[in-house]
């Protein structure tokens, strides 16, 4: 039914005489504005709608559609014919694993973005897609959502707001599959919401640091490497943000380890003594003031008695 409804769609279009491969944005609209629901295109799962009006409200809603999907100059396309730009080819065959349908589109980003395009290949991320050849990596669209609806990262919508950016790193980084195959630490996550931090974030305190904050957006290195801001001795510097006065002791206190048994029985330990000092304090002024009352009390009626039995003997 569906199928049928949409081959009507796509033949009443055909027909109309307007086609030009002018303003493009508003031809293209046309079709995948209206269109609804998935289609397997190449073994894949594709979405053909894009909603003109959220694409409009975009940081990009001022581009054509043809600013990134580069060969889909022929409209209607069938099949895109465009050609790649120069430039581009090298890194799309880089990244291409990434796309589900138009490569090209995921590396259209590099001619606008260039600075950041290349932090995500030299990152941690970015070596996972193009030297392990591995889909694992997060790219572009794993972190900001589709392309077609990217909203300033001030916005709380965006998918890396302060306060959904956690969120879009758990969403791989919660993966105890994931942290296995690659030998990282499970618990990153629940490590952060066990510390200081995590619980001041989740008490909506803003100037809380996400895991951007210490590990960057881009650029982002595994702990052993000496350019990431959580090696060694970068702490100072990246903890010294926040912290003024950081140095080599203070930045050892935030680690995503599972404590060992010694901190675990120190703390343990600490609190006991704590509740010790305090139950030993209550006791001694307690006893201290019933003293005081005893002796005060019993003198009195003491003195009280002597006096009266001296007065009688006189
Ligand atoms: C006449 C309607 C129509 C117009 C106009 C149209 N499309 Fe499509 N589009 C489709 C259909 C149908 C598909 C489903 C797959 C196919 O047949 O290629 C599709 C699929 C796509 C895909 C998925 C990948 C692929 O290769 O199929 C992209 C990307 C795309 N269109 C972009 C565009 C862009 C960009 C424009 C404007 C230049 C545009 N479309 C104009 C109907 C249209
Ligand atoms: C900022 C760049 C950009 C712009 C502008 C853009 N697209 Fe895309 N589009 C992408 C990327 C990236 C993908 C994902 C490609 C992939 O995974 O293969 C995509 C995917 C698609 C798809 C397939 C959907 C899916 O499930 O992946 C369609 C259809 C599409 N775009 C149509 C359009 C239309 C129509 C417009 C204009 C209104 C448009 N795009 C504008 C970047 C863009
Ligand atoms: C033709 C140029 C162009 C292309 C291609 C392009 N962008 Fe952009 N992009 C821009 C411009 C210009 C802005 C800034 C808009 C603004 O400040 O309102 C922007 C803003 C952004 C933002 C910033 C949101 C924020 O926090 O302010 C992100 C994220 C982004 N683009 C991702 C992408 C991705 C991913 C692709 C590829 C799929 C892409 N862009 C392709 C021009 C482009
Ligand atoms: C691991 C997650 C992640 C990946 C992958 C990622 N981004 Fe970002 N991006 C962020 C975060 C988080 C921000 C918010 C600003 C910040 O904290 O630096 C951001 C901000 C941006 C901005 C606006 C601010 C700036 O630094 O210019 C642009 C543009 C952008 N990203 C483009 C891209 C492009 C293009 C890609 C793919 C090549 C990409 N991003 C891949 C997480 C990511
Ligand atoms: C206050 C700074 C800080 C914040 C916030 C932070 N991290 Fe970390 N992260 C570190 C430090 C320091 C290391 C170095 C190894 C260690 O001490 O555990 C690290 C290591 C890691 C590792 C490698 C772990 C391993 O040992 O294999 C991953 C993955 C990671 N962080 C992800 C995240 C994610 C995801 C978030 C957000 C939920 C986050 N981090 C928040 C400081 C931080
Ligand atoms: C699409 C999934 C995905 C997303 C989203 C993602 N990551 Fe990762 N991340 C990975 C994978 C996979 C690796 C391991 C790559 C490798 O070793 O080849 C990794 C590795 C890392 C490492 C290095 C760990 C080490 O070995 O020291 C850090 C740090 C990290 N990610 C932080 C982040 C942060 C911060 C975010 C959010 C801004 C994020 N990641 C979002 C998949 C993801
Ligand atoms: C984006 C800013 C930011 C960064 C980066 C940051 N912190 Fe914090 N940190 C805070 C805030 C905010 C608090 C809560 C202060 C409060 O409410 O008293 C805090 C609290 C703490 C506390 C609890 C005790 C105290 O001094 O208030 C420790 C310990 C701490 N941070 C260590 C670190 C270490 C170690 C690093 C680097 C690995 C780091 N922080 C990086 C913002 C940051």
């Amino acid at each position: 039914m569906r199928k049928w409804l949409f081959m009507l769609l796509v033949v009443s279009l055909f027909s109309l005489p307007t086609f030009s491969s002018g303003d493009t944005k508003a031809t293209c609209i046309v079709c995948h504005n209206n269109m609804v629901g998935t289609i397997e295109y190449q073994g894949k799962q594709i979405e053909l709608n894009v909603d003109g009006e959220r694409f409009e409200k975009s940081v990009h809603g001022f581009l054509s559609c043809t600013d990134c999907h580069l060969r889909f100059q022929e409209n209607p396309h069938q099949p895109p014919s465009g050609e790649v730009p120069e430039e581009l080819r090298p890194i799309m065959e880089k990244v291409s694993l990434k796309a589900k349908v138009d490569p090209v589109a995921l590396v259209a980003c590099y001619n606008c973005h260039q600075e950041v395009y290349e932090d995500v290949l030299s990152s941690v991320h970015g070596r996972n897609i193009t030297e392990k050849q591995s889909t694992d990596g997060a790219f572009c669209i794993d972190c900001h959502g589709s392309a077609h609806y990217i909203v300033s990262s001030e916005d709380d919508a965006s998918a890396v707001s302060q306060f959904k950016v956690v969120e879009t790193c758990g969403n791989c980084h919660g993966s105890p599959e994931l942290a296995e195959k690659y030998g990282i630490e499970a618990n990153v996550m629940k490590s952060y919401f066990e510390s200081f931090h995590g619980k001041k974030h989740l008490l909506g305190h803003t100037k809380a640091p996400t895991c951007v904050n210490c590990h960057g957006a881009h650029a982002i290195k595994t702990k052993d490497d000496p350019t990431s801001p959580v090696f060694g001795t970068n702490k100072i510097k990246t903890c010294g943000n926040c912290h003024k006065g950081a140095n080599e002791k203070f930045v050892a206190a935030i680690t995503h380890q599972e404590p060992g048994p010694i901190p675990h029985y120190a703390e343990k330990g600490l609190i006991i003594l704590t509740i010790s000092v305090i139950a030993f304090t209550v006791t001694h002024v307690l006893l201290e003031a019933y003293s005081d009352i005893r002796d005060t009390f019993f003198r009195k009626k003491k003195e009280v008695e002597h006096a009266e039995s001296e007065e009688l003997s006189s």
